[in-house]
């Protein structure tokens, strides 16, 4: 079994151009594959607001939410570096706040890092947070919790007065204490250009090849997830295909009496006569 990596592994990934590939899950066999395939790390992301709970953004998403998926996905994969994301609300109020939520994902779920959303705004936060003595991952760009304020899932940094707010976000994170970025939704030259600039590892979500590494959403991914597929997502896999596939197959066999099969039923270990005696007592 592969040694469990560290911030500091990631550090040196970044020195020796070693790319970082990590998935979100939020449940035990996901996470339990994600770590036999080898993943570098795992976000379990409050995504899981719209990939498993069905919600049309990540606000709903509560600390219990996180933290009973981010236990749930350590069990899987307790050998792995996972992330535990702060969902909306969580941080926001007051850097106390944001430091006891923050520590919860390390008590009650065995995180090793945590994630929030945000640049110079959540500046105090992300210190308080590393002050604390824990691993804290930016992420700016398309942020899902502050979707509203974007106007929608918008790609950013578009523009070069949007590049200039980004990249001043990114070196904010940094100066804050943050160990590592992620930028969503933007385009590659921007990208580049923040990885060079950060002496942390940056991530990428839908921002290009010229960074530390990539994360994507294991619903988009694996095509799990029906209800719009990000320009960014490379599909490997059409498991939604497969099981509303295998569900047909299933409905068809219960209908017509092809399942179960004498395969898939116990064996009475007493003769039929000893059993028909037994049901006439009954009658
Ligand atoms: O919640 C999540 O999965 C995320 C990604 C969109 C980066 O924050």
């Amino acid at each position: 079994m592969a040694k469990k990596k560290s911030i500091l592994d990631f550090y040196e990934m970044k020195e020796n151009n070693e790319k970082v590939a990590w998935i979100t899950a939020y449940d035990f066999p996901t996470a339990q594959f994600a770590e036999k395939a080898g993943m570098d790390m795992i976000l379990v992301g409050d995504s899981l607001g719209m990939v498993v709970k069905g919600y049309k953004g990540t606000v709903p998403v509560t600390m219990e939410d996180c933290i009973a998926h981010s236990q749930d996905v350590r069990r899987g994969a307790p050998n792995t570096f996972c992330i535990g994301d702060m969902p909306f609300g969580s941080y926001q109020v007051s850097d106390e706040k944001a430091v006891e939520n923050a520590a919860r994902f390390l008590k009650e779920a065995d995180m090793d890092a945590i994630k929030l959303e945000g640049g110079r705004r959540v500046s105090s936060k992300i210190e308080a947070i590393s002050d604390a003595g824990i691993v804290v991952f930016g992420h700016i760009g398309l942020t899902p919790q502050s979707s509203g304020q974007l106007g929608g899932f918008k790609a950013q940094g578009l523009t070069v007065d949007s590049a200039r707010d980004l990249i001043k976000d990114a070196v904010s994170v940094q100066e804050s204490g943050a160990q590592a970025i992620l930028l969503e939704a933007v385009p590659p030259e921007v990208t580049e250009f923040i990885t060079k600039k950060l002496d942390i590892p940056v991530y990428s979500i839908g921002a290009g090849l010229p960074c530390d590494g990539q994360l994507l959403i294991c619903g988009d991914m694996l095509g799990m997830f029906q209800a719009f597929t990000p320009k960014f997502v490379k599909q490997y896999a059409n498991v939604a295909e497969i099981e509303i596939k295998a569900f047909e197959e299933y409905i068809e066999d219960v209908k017509e009496g092809k399942f179960p099969t004498d395969d898939h039923v116990y064996h009475a270990k007493d003769s039929k006569e000893e059993f028909e005696k037994l049901f006439a007592e009954f009658e």
